[in-house]
């Protein structure tokens, strides 16, 4: 199914539509008892934990949502690269969420015991599909410039994966170590939101929305959901090589 593109007048306005977008997604689930909910780390979701923190901690029932990550750098959680320490610092330090609530990824751990570690985090605490997936509700994707996504990777090996929930990573500039979910857990979400930001992803946007010849294969454009299609999020600057009405 074809991505939903949504297209908003600057960076504000965009995390604004992703949290209310969020929000309308737990309120929906106000008959489940739990909500569970995979995000990426990075620079761009800071906005939307900054606003989910402080307009719209009150309008949702922490209680019932589980967060989990996408991917997490392999550092300490207080280190400056940590997706969970960035996320502690914008978002879960201002919400009233059960500590049991939040599953981090412990990136100071070994990455291949803590990949093994997390897809049992996940098995338990995740419903599943009849063929053993986890379904996760809601889900926040960057996506890099190279067209990574979570922390997989062009041309890797981890996008072959199609057993594991979780599994370990390098950044192939950085050589940074990461723990990443893999492509069948993302593509069984039922929700998917990528979130993007500014005109320096305007041309891997365009090319993996346009399906433009070397893009189709990028990590990004494999997250083809299941359940339906993915939406793309984007401010105008991310959005200047498409032509959509701006919302
Ligand atoms: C990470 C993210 C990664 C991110 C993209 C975009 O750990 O870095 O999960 O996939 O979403 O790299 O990052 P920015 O938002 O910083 O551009």
């Amino acid at each position: 199914m074809p991505p939903i593109i949504k297209i908003f007048e600057n960076s504000q306005k965009l995390a604004t539509a992703v949290a209310d977008d969020f929000i309308q997604s737990v309120r929906a689930a106000k008959n489940r008892h739990r909500f569970t909910v995979a995000l990426s780390g990075g620079t761009t979701p800071r906005l939307f934990f900054e606003i989910l923190a402080t307009a719209c901690a009150n309008r949702i029932d922490w209680q019932k949502v589980h967060i989990f990550w996408v991917d997490e750098r392999c550092v300490p959680p207080d280190h400056p690269d940590s997706n969970y320490g960035m996320t502690l610092t914008t978002l879960l330090s201002a919400i009233d969420i059960p500590e049991i609530n939040v599953h981090r990824m412990r990136g100071e751990a070994d990455p291949q015991k803590e990949a093994a570690r997390y897809h049992r985090e996940i098995e338990q605490s995740v419903r599943k599909t009849k063929n053993g997936w986890p379904v996760f509700d809601w889900m926040l994707l960057g996506v890099g410039e190279d067209g990574h996504t979570a922390s997989l990777f062009p041309g890797s090996t981890t996008l072959d994966e199609s057993e594991s929930f979780c599994v370990s990573a390098i950044h192939p500039q950085t050589g940074q170590k990461r723990i990443t979910l893999t492509l069948p857990v993302i593509n069984h979400t039922r929700h998917i939101i990528f979130m993007v930001s500014g005109e320096k992803k305007a041309a891997i946007v365009a090319g993996i929305l346009k399906g433009a010849a070397g893009h189709t294969h990028l990590p990004a454009a494999l997250v083809q959901p299941v359940h339906g299609a993915a939406e793309w999020y984007l401010d105008r600057a991310a959005a200047m090589f498409l032509r959509d009405e701006i919302v």
